[in-house]
This record gives C-alpha cells, structure tokens and sequence, in this order.
C-alpha cells in the first residue's frame, strides 16, 4: 500500500510521475504529491485521488531533471493535503516519500522535538526527513539516509532527494517493495514494474535491507548499513496492453472477463492429460520429498485465503493430505505446530501482503518447507519462498481481486493432481480431472456470455443493503468470496455462510427484505443444499440461485436463477464464482460506487 516513483533523465519529469503514480494507484489513493528538484524544490500535493493532484498542477511545468511522488493509503494521519506525502525537513530542502510504517516514531519524533525540528504533519514519514536533515551534516545523501534509517524501527520503502543534493536520488527498502528501472541515461525508482514498463525493460529488484543512490553515473547498491552489493538486472516481462482497459469501463470488469485466458494460463504447460497430473517446475521438490509431506498449512489474506479454502477441499478429497488454512495475521502471531513434514503454502497475488509474507518467514523460521502461489513475478513473497508456482494471471489492477483467485484455484487444483496422483489418485480419477479442467475456460466465456442476465438482476436488487450468501462444500468458500466483492466495492453488507449453519443464526435475519443468495450447484451438496432453500422460501427470504444448466427443479424455489455449465465437482467453485463477481460489478456499477478504487482498500497491503 502506498507507490512511490522516483526519477532521473531528460524526459519531462512531473508528468512522467504523474503518469507513474497513475499507475500505482491500486495500491492506494487517499491523497498523492510530487517533489521536483529544480533549483530549490517544487512540492506540489493534494488530498484525493491523482485526478485531484493533476488538476492542481494544472500542466504547469516543471524544469529539473529529478523527482519523486508518492499516492497514499493513510495509516498515521487523516487523508488531507498536510498528510500527503512526500514529507520534508525543517528547511524544506529534503523531500521523502514513503510506503510502509515507522514503528518507533513517536519516540524519534520526541527527540527531534527536544532537538528544535518542528513538524507539520501527523504523520509517521515525517521523522525520517528530519532524521534524514539531522544526519546530513558531514555526510553525502546517501550516507545520510543510511544513518538515519539505522534509527528507525519499522517498515520501510522510500524515495529521497534533496535541493542541495540536485542529482542524487537515492531509495530504501525494508519491507515495502522497490524496483530499479534502468535506461539509457535514465534511472527510475518505483513500487513495482507498472510504472517502468513503458520506458523500461530492465529492473533491479531491491531486497530486504537495501539501497540504491541513483546518480548520473547510473545505480549503485549497497545494504542500509552502506556496503557494496551486487545486484542482478532482470527483464520485466509485462505487456503494457495488460495494464490498458482495452476497452471495458473498469480494470475489474476487464479482468473478470480475462478469466477464459488466465485459468488456460495456469494450466498451460503444467497439465499432463494422459497420465491425470502435472508438471510444476518451480517447486524443487523431488517426488520422494512430496510424498513425505505429511499435512499443510496454507496462510493467506483476503481472497487469496478464500481461494486457499478451496485448496483444502481439493487437497483432501483428491490428494488425501491434512490441510488447515489459516489466515496469515493470526498464524504469524500463533505458535504453531511446524516441522519438515509440513508444507506451508503462502498464497498471495501481489506476493507483498505484510502478514502472509511475515507468515511465510515464521514458518520457514520454524523449520516448515515452504512455498509460494503468487501472480507478481520477482515479488517478495516469490523471492523468499524460493520454491512455488506463479499462476501467470498479468497485471491484476482492480482492488477487488477476481482473476487472481481463479487462477490461484486452478494452480491449487494442479498441486492436488500432482500430489494426489504421488499418493492414491489413479490415472483414471487423474485423467478425469485434466480433461474437465481444460474444459473450463470454454464454460467459463459460457457464463460471461449471460453477463446481461446478470446485470439485470442486479439492477432489481440494487436498493438490497443486507445480503446472505450461502453454499455447501467447496461452495462455502465461494459463498464467503461472493459477500466479500459486494462488500468491498458496492458497499453492501453481506455475510457467507455454510448453508446448513443458517439456521443457527442467520435464519433470524431472513424475511421478505432479505436477498440470499444461494450455490445450488448440481453437486455431492445439491439435496441438502435444497432444503435450506426451502427453509428460506418458508420465511419468504428471496432467492437468488447459481445453478447447473438444465435445472428446472430451482425454478420452483427461486426468484432469480443464473446457470452455470455443469462440470466436475472438484471444480464448481470456478464457475460458480463468475456470476458472483459480475453481480458485485453491476451492483457497484448501479449504486454509484467507484468500482476500481473502493474507498478505504487497496490492493496491496503492505502494513499489518
Ligand atoms: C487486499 C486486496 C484483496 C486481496 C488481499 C490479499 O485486501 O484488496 O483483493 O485479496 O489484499 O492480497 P494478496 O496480494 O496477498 O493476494
């Protein structure tokens, strides 16, 4: 959560920002600002969106060949012009932006009080730029970061310049991510590759405890505490198309319908259809050592936890393993039961999430093998899982993750025919689910067909402010996936439950003000499922049901049904899911809400 883009070269640098910080909007958007070394130093702020900072800057332009700008997710601090960043000093010489957290600044701040710096802001950045101001006496820009971030105790990912300082820029990473753009006779600094990609190819990625001092000689990188490293550069392999719109009014509605590609992705080259099973070459596991697992853990947040509640029906109905799934903020906190007989999955689109990377660093502590499921490539959780599976999804933009969890799913459902066919899965059960899995993304553009269905029903249910959303089996967590998109981005309230809990509670809710939504696949679960329909019909709950095609039963039940293909049970979660995406969709679309920024979200939550 937060981006940071820093710059040096010729080209026009505020709008270059600008156009970076646009870019790195997903990762949060309560206010943005730009610093431009020009002579003195140019700050130019404001509290919004990036559409408000580029109003104010009202194309006036800057000369100056360096730069750094920030876009916010408040955390110290209310969203308002003071609080945006970047921060400077006393003099107003240094400017800082900052993505992450400073844990100990109220005590640096209370030192700095006593030693005479005055502070502006609420906020925690701020005592970096006076550490930074303090420490500069004497010593290079550099130098001066490296000192005063030896102070700090915390998360970090900055961008620094100074006006007495006119061609040094120098970056900082301690848990927050930064990427090292290198040109020609251009140097970029950013929070992740979207911002490069347009000038770009070649990024360095920066790694726990490091630096950079970006100057006209090129980068050079050292460890905060300033010895010399080496770094590799890697190729950035993003396709600006896929950061377009290509058309659709919003990156979630593109990206729910880029799902027929990126479940085909996720499997292409991984899926073995005559011997029922795999290949997944980024695990580094040898078969011996995967039949030695003995249980997983799989830690996650948000929707990748979701998705990881899929896993565990798939790994356990097919794989026959044990399986607990946890979400990463309470596991890292734990004390939990780990040894090399236990695979700890940690599952995350960005790969930069706070608590499933602290997660994944507990548990390789505590001697679990590890390993990653992750959509950004070079991300931190992929670095440091050192083993995994990418689920090659591209660029997810959208706040509300949706190709993501397919995709993760399907990587999910590839690891269970690997492993279940290392255990007892025999060709045949094998077989069965490789052709049903490819024969998903053409029922998956079935369902995206009948968008306009979808859509309709969300124009009826629009005024709803309380939904219910229930399933069985590996439908439950579709249920609790489907409420959580209606509550991030059309701020409705809705709950996902087991079906057969509802009547331990819920069922108190339901009368005829009350929509639940209902998984009502043809599946193992399809009969009980029925009956808790029926209790909600008794009480004159409406009902929205996800179908198989062909149902004529649910009719008779429900008010408004959206079919689905029918397709193996293993795999009902990715097609039920799709529906629940496109109703969230409409009914932000209908309700006014800003479907790609929720408020208060972002997409990558790099604080606890
Ligand atoms: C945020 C996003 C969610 C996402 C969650 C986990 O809350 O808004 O869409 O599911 O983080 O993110 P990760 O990148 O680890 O999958």
């Amino acid at each position: 959560m937060c981006g940071i883009v820093g710059y040096l070269g010729d080209k026009d640098v505020v709008p270059l920002l600008v156009r970076g910080l646009e870019r790195l909007e997903y990762r949060g958007y309560d206010s943005s600002g730009v610093a431009v070394v020009d002579g003195g130093l140019s700050i130019v702020k404001s509290v919004g969106k990036i559409k408000s900072l580029k109003d104010r800057l009202d194309g006036r332009r800057f000369p100056g060949r360096l730069g750094i700008a920030h876009t916010r997710w408040a955390t110290h601090g209310e969203p308002n012009d003071v609080n945006a960043h970047p921060h400077t000093d006393c003099k107003g010489k240094i400017a800082l932006a900052h993505n992450g957290v400073i844990e100990n600044h109220a005590a640096l701040k209370k030192l700095l009080l006593a030693e005479g710096h005055r502070f502006e802001s609420e906020t925690d950045t701020e005592v970096l730029a006076h550490l930074i101001e303090r420490s500069l006496p004497g010593r290079t820009l550099g130098e001066a970061v490296s000192a005063a971030l030896q102070l700090v105790e915390g998360t970090y990912g900055i961008a620094v310049v100074s006006a007495d300082h006119p061609g040094t820029l120098v970056g900082a990473r301690h848990g927050s991510p930064l990427v090292i753009g290198v040109g020609d006779g251009e140097t970029f600094l950013a929070s992740d590759g979207a911002p490069l990609r347009e000038h770009t190819q070649r990024v360095v990625y920066l790694d726990e405890g490091e630096m950079v001092v970006i100057d006209e000689a090129g980068y050079r990188t050292f460890t905060i505490e300033g010895e010399a490293v080496d770094k590799q550069v890697d190729e950035l392999n993003w396709d600006l198309e896929q950061i377009e719109k290509a058309g659709f009014p919003h990156f979630m509605l593109k990206e729910i319908h880029e799902q027929p590609d990126t479940v085909r992705n996720a499997m292409r080259g991984r899926l073995l259809r005559e011997e029922g099973t795999a290949k997944l070459g980024g695990l580094n596991l040898s078969d011996d050592e995967l039949r030695d697992i003995r249980r997983i853990v799989i830690t996650a947040c948000g929707t990748s936890y979701y998705a990881g509640l899929i896993g565990e029906y798939l790994l356990e109905e097919y794989a026959r393993i044990p399986v607990e799934v946890e979400y990463a903020s309470e596991f890292r906190y734990r004390n939990p039961i780990l040894d090399e007989g236990t695979l700890v999955i940690a599952i995350s689109q960005s790969g930069e999430t706070a608590d499933t990377l602290a997660a994944l660093r507990e548990a390789r502590r505590r001697g679990a093998t590890v390993m990653g499921i992750v959509n950004v490539v070079g991300s931190t959780v992929a670095r440091e899982a050192g083993r995994g599976v990418y689920i090659h999804a591209g660029p997810e933009i959208g706040v509300a993750s949706t190709k993501a969890f397919t995709s993760q799913v399907t990587v999910l459902a590839l690891l269970t025919m690997h492993l279940g066919r290392l255990r007892v899965l025999s060709q045949a059960a094998g077989r069965a689910l490789a052709t049903e899995l490819e024969a998903l993304p053409g029922k998956i553009e079935k369902i995206l067909a009948g968008a306009p269905a979808i859509k309709e029903i969300a124009v009826q249910m629009q005024h709803h402010d309380n939904f219910l959303y229930l399933g069985r089996g590996p439908n439950f967590p579709v249920a609790l996936e489907g409420a959580l998109k209606l509550k991030e981005i059309a701020y409705v309230h809705a709950e996902g439950y087991p079906a057969a809990e509802m009547k331990h509670g819920p069922i108190a809710l339901i009368d005829e003000n009350m929509p639940v939504v209902f998984i009502a696949t043809r599946d193992a679960a399809y009969e009980k499922v029925m009956t808790n329909m029926q209790e909600v019909r008794a009480r004159r709950g409406k009902i929205l049901a996800i179908a198989t095609e062909g149902d004529a039963d649910i009719h008779a039940l429900a008010d408004y049904v959206i079919p689905v293909p029918a397709t193996h049970d293993a795999f009902v979660p990715l097609l039920s899911v799709v529906p629940l995406q496109l109703l969230a969709y409409y009914m932000a679309v209908q309700r006014n809400c800003d479907v790609d920024q929720p408020r208060n979200l972002a997409k990558s939550v790099t604080v606890e």
